[in-house]
C-alpha cells in the first residue's frame, strides 16, 4: 500500500499509465442514490457497444457498487508477470474496491491518505491497456476520492454530473457542480436520471420527482443536459442482479444510454 514517503512515485505512476487512455471520464453528483453507479456502468457498456475500448474505475472505496452491476461479482484481477490484470465483464474492464475485500459486507474503515494512496494504485499498479475510455465512478459528495482524482490526475477529460428532477438533490449537485469549477475541470453537461416514469398501463408520463429541474441548472450554469434517463423497474432490476440494462435490456431501456454514449462520443472523441 502506496505511503506519504513514495506518493510521488505512486502519482507519476498513475499519469504515465493514463497516457494510454484517451479519455477519462468522470461520473460524479453531490448526492448518494441519485444513478450515478448505474449511469457510470450503463454508460461504460454503452460506449463499449459503440465499438471504443472501456475501462471502469470504482473510486467509492466504501461503497463500491460497481462490479457488481456490471455483472462482474465472483470476478477478480489476476497477477499476470508483474502486472495485475483487470476481468473483463460484459466487454468493460473494471477495478473496485470489492473485488479487494475478505468478504463482500467488510467496511473500509480508512482515511484520506490510505485512500488517496489504494485510488491511484488502481490506475499506476493496473494494466488496464489502451483504452478509448476510463468512465470513473466517485462516491456521493467532494471528499477525498474526487478530490484524489482532481488533484493528481492530468488529462481529464470532463465530468458528467448526475442530478434527479427533486429540489433537494439540486443544492447537492449545485455544490458539486462548484466543486468541479474549483478543481478547474470541464462539466461535459447533465444527466437527468429518474426524469419521469411512464405508465406501464396507461402509456402515460409520471413526473415523480418533478419536472425540468436538470434544464433550470443548466441554464443556470451554462451547461447541457446530457440525457434525461426514465425511472425503470426493469432498470433497478438488472442493476441488482448484476444483468446490467444497457447490455440485457429491451431495447427501449437501452436508447438512452446509447444516446448518452453517442452524445459524448460525438462531441468529445473527435
Ligand atoms: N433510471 C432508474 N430506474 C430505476 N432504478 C434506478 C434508476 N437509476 C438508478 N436506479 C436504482 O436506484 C438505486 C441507486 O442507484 P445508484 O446507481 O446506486 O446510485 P448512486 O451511485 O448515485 O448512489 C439503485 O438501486 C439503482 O438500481
Ligand atoms: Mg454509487
Amino acid at each position: 500500500m502506496a505511503n506519504v514517503n513514495n506518493i510521488n512515485v505512486v502519482i507519476e505512476k498513475a499519469n504515465d499509465r493514463m497516457k494510454e487512455v484517451k479519455n477519462t471520464i468522470v461520473v460524479m453528483s453531490g448526492k448518494g442514490g441519485v444513478g450515478k453507479s448505474t449511469v457510470a456502468v450503463n454508460l461504460a457498456i454503452a460506449l463499449s457497444l459503440e465499438g471504443k475500448k472501456v475501462g471502469l474505475l470504482d473510486v467509492d472505496l466504501h461503497g463500491p457498487d460497481v462490479a457488481r452491476m456490471l455483472g462482474g461479482r465472483g470476478q477478480y484481477p489476476t497477477q499476470v508477470g508483474d502486472e495485475v490484470v483487470p476481468p473483463e465483464v460484459n466487454g468493460v474492464k473494471v477495478i473496485s474496491m470489492s473485488q479487494f475485500l475478505k468478504e463482500e459486507t467488510s467496511p473500509v474503515v480508512w482515511r484520506g491518505p490510505l485512500k488517496t494512496g489504494t485510488i491511484l494504485q488502481f490506475i499506476g499498479d493496473i494494466d488496464w491497456g489502451e483504452l478509448d475510455y476510463l468512465i470513473i465512478d466517485s462516491p456521493p459528495g467532494t471528499g477525498d476520492e474526487p478530490l484524489t482524482v482532481f488533484q493528481n490526475l492530468k488529462n481529464i477529460t470532463g465530468s458528467i454530473v448526475v442530478t434527479t428532477p427533486s429540489v433537494v438533490s439540486q443544492d447537492d449537485v449545485e455544490k458539486a457542480i462548484n466543486f468541479l469549477g474549483m478543481m478547474k475541470q470541464k462539466i461535459l453537461g447533465l444527466v437527468e436520471n429518474m426524469s419521469y416514469f411512464v405508465c406501464p398501463d396507461s402509456n402515460k408520463k409520471h413526473f415523480i420527482f418533478g419536472q425540468g429541474g436538470a434544464k433550470k441548472l443548466a441554464e443556470k450554469y451554462d451547461l447541457n443536459v446530457l440525457a434525461e434517463i426514465p425511472i425503470n423497474q426493469k432498470v433497478r432490476e438488472n442493476m441488482d442482479d448484476g444483468k446490467p440494462t444497457a447490455y440485457f435490456g429491451d431495447p427501449e431501456i437501452v436508447a438512452p444510454y446509447i444516446n448518452l454514449a453517442r452524445n459524448i462520443i460525438d462531441q468529445y472523441d473527435k
